[in-house]
C-alpha cells in the first residue's frame, strides 16, 4: 500500500508542475458537481490528499466491468470527445451513471481497457503529435469494432484535429481543433520567413489570410506538412546575350521565377529564397515575379513576398484580393501543431 502511494505521489510530481497545483486544487470539486460522478476514496486520507493535488480518480462501468482510472488518462487526448466529457470545466454533457454512481459506456470491457492502456502511454509523452496518434486494436480481427469504439469516443484525428488538411475557402475559426497561433501580422508588416523555423516550427502548419475586421473567418486557408511547404521554385532562367558584342557577352536572366508545384494533400505550396512564398490549389505551374498575379482559380491562391522584395512591390495576395503589401486592412496568420 506505502508503495503504492509512493508510486502514485511521484507520478503527481511527474505530471503537474509545481505551479499549476493550486488552481487544479480549487476546481476539482467544481468539475465533480458537474459530472455526478462518484468520489470512490473519500474515505481514505491519503488518496484524498493525493486527489488534491492533482487529478482525481473516475470510477467507470464499461458493459457492467467497474474500472477506474485517473480523469488525467481520460483526458490525455486533448479535444477529443472523450477528453471534452472529463474534462474538469465542462459542464454540458450529462454522463450516463449507473447505480453505484460510476459513468457507464457500453462497450466490450476488453477494448475500453486495451485503450486505456494506449491512453496512459499518451499521457505520458511529452508532446504527441495529434494527428499521427493511432490506436491499435486489441485483436487484428477486432479491429471494425474497436474503431466504432473510437469514433463514439472522437478519438480519430478528425474529430480531434481540424481540418487535416487541404485548401479552403470561408473556413469558420470556431471549426478550428486541435491548432494553436503562432503568427499574426498585417500585410503591411514585411513577412519574414524565419518565422517558420522560430514561432511557428509545428510539423503541421494552418497557413490563412482574412480582412483584419473578420475575426470569425479566413478567407483562404492551406494546411501543409513541414517538408512540403517550402518546395522550391524553378531556378532563374538565364541566357548568354548572344546580340552584344564579344567583349562584353553577359547573362541576361528573367526576372520571374517558374513555379512548378507538385500537390501534397490537395495544397501546392512553393517558394523562392528571399523573394516569395505561397500556395495554389493542386498541381500547377506559373511564374512569380515577385509574387504570383495569376487569375487562375484565384480565391484559392495565397502569395507573400519577403522583406527583401519589399522595395520592388510584393504583389501579395489572399485569394482573389491582390497587391495587398502595403494594406493594414488584411492580416496573415499561422498556426500549427505538433
Ligand atoms: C476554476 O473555476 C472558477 C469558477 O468556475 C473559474 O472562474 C476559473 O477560471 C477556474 N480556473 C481554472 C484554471 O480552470
Ligand atoms: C465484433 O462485433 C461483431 C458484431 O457486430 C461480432 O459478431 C464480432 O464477434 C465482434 N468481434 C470481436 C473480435 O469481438
Ligand atoms: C465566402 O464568403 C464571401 C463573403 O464573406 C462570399 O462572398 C463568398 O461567396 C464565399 N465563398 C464561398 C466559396 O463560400
Ligand atoms: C521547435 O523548437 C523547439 C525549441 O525551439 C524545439 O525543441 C523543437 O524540437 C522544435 N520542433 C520542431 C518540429 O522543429
Ligand atoms: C537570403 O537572405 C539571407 C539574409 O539576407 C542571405 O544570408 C542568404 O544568402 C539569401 N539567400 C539567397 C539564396 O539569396
Amino acid at each position: 500500500m506505502m508503495l503504492y502511494i509512493l508510486l502514485i505521489i511521484g507520478l503527481v510530481i511527474y505530471e503537474y508542475p509545481i505551479f499549476a497545483y493550486r488552481v487544479i486544487l480549487k476546481n476539482i470539486t467544481h468539475g465533480e458537481d458537474n459530472f455526478a460522478i462518484k468520489k470512490s476514496i473519500n474515505n481514505d486520507r491519503h488518496m484524498k490528499k493525493y486527489e488534491s493535488l492533482s487529478d482525481d480518480i473516475i470510477e467507470l462501468n464499461i458493459g457492467g466491468q467497474k474500472m477506474s482510472t485517473l480523469r488525467s488518462t481520460l483526458t490525455a487526448v486533448p479535444n477529443s470527445k472523450l477528453s471534452l466529457m472529463f474534462s474538469k470545466d465542462n459542464s454540458k454533457t450529462i454522463l450516463p451513471i449507473d447505480k453505484q454512481g460510476a459513468v457507464f459506456f457500453d462497450y466490450n470491457p476488453i477494448y475500453f481497457n486495451y485503450l486505456l492502456d494506449q491512453l496512459r502511454t499518451i499521457k505520458r509523452m511529452s508532446k504527441a503529435s495529434g494527428y499521427q496518434l493511432q490506436f491499435s486494436p486489441p485483436f487484428i480481427n477486432s479491429h471494425m469494432n474497436f474503431t466504432h469504439m473510437l469514433v463514439d469516443l472522437g478519438l480519430t484525428p478528425d474529430y480531434f484535429l481540424s481540418p487535416m488538411e487541404g485548401t479552403h475557402i470561408n473556413l469558420t475559426v470556431s471549426s478550428l481543433a486541435g491548432w494553436q497561433e503562432c503568427y499574426r501580422s498585417t500585410y503591411a508588416v514585411p513577412f519574414d520567413l524565419s518565422v517558420l523555423t522560430k514561432a511557428c516550427n509545428g510539423s503541421r502548419l494552418l497557413v490563412a489570410c482574412r480582412p483584419v475586421n473578420h475575426k470569425k473567418m479566413f478567407t483562404l486557408a492551406a494546411i501543409g506538412e513541414r517538408e512540403d511547404i517550402l518546395h522550391p521554385c524553378l531556378p532563374k532562367q538565364c541566357k548568354i546575350n548572344t546580340k552584344s558584342k564579344k567583349k562584353n557577352m553577359k547573362l541576361i536572366c528573367s526576372s520571374r521565377y517558374q513555379c512548378i508545384t507538385q500537390a501534397k494533400r490537395g495544397v501546392g505550396w512553393y517558394h523562392v529564397n528571399n523573394q516569395t512564398w505561397g500556395f495554389v490549389r493542386g498541381s500547377l505551374s506559373f511564374v512569380v515575379n515577385p509574387c504570383d498575379a495569376s487569375n487562375l482559380d484565384s480565391d484559392y491562391r495565397l502569395c507573400w513576398s519577403s522583406q527583401l522584395e519589399r522595395k520592388q512591390g510584393g504583389g501579395d495576395r489572399c485569394g482573389s484580393a491582390k497587391n495587398l503589401q502595403n494594406s493594414n486592412k488584411w492580416e496573415r496568420l499561422i498556426y500549427y501543431i505538433n
